[in-house]
């Protein structure tokens, strides 16, 4: 999730390569729903990108479709027998992801799970485990999230987790955007459980909506 455009951002951008067209076309499906702000920024897509390839996924997850851009960047990494399952609790939002996302729909690539991703998760425990998990859904919802997560991230996986800083919310700053209390507590516990698990190794990226990301020793 993107506020503002650091100039940080913009240099990087300006050096990466550009986007494909389908990705340049989930971003304009995001712009026409005035959402272009939510969706994952070209620096944060790059970065997460790498990070995931690191543990040559065949089975992802990512909590927060939106229109299928970020979906786009880990399908990108998948073999031809891999799959992501994405989940979206909008109809509106499944259905322009699902344009963005149809050649991976039809490959077998790619299932979109429509519904609120708490309740559909564990229909799908059965599947993995997964070797990488990208949280980036209901902000309230994380600490659940997380505790599905942990039980089914395969050994030496990755889970990638958006928005950690709450736009500034969790050290205090509610200038930029109003989360409330049960957004703020439950990110903090989350925070607070995952530094202290001692089966994951995790750390802190710090872009502006803050990254977390853990492995699986
Ligand atoms: C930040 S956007 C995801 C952006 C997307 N990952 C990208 O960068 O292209 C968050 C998405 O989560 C969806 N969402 C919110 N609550 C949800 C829930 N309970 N279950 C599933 N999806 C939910 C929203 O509708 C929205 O599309």
């Amino acid at each position: 999730m993107r506020k503002e455009i650091s100039p940080i951002y913009s240099y990087i951008e300006s050096v990466l390569p550009a986007e494909s067209d389908l990705k340049k076309q989930a971003r304009l499906a995001s712009t026409e729903l005035g959402l272009s702000a939510i969706s994952v920024s070209q620096t944060e897509a790059h970065l997460i990108q790498f990070l995931a390839a690191a543990v040559k996924p065949k089975k992802m997850i990512e909590i927060g479709t939106l229109t299928g851009l970020s979906a786009v960047y880990f399908l990108e990494l998948l073999p031809p027998y891999g799959k992501l399952w994405t989940f979206e609790k909008s109809p509106l939002h499944v259905e322009k992801s699902k344009q963005t996302l149809q050649k991976y729909i039809l490959s077998g690539q790619c299932e979109i799970v429509e519904g609120d991703a708490l309740l559909n998760l564990p229909k799908i425990s059965d599947q993995g485990p997964f070797d990488c998990i990208f949280i980036d859904g209901n902000k309230a919802a994380y600490y659940d999230y997380y505790k599905w997560a942990e039980k089914n991230i395969s050994d030496g996986g990755m889970i990638i987790i958006d928005n950690v800083f709450l736009a500034g919310a969790v050290w205090g700053d509610q200038t930029l955007q109003k989360f409330n209390d049960k957004q703020i507590s439950g990110m903090k516990k989350m925070t607070a459980e995952i530094f202290a698990a001692s089966d994951f190794m995790s750390t802190f990226v710090p872009t502006t909506e803050g990254l977390l990301i853990l492995r699986k020793k």
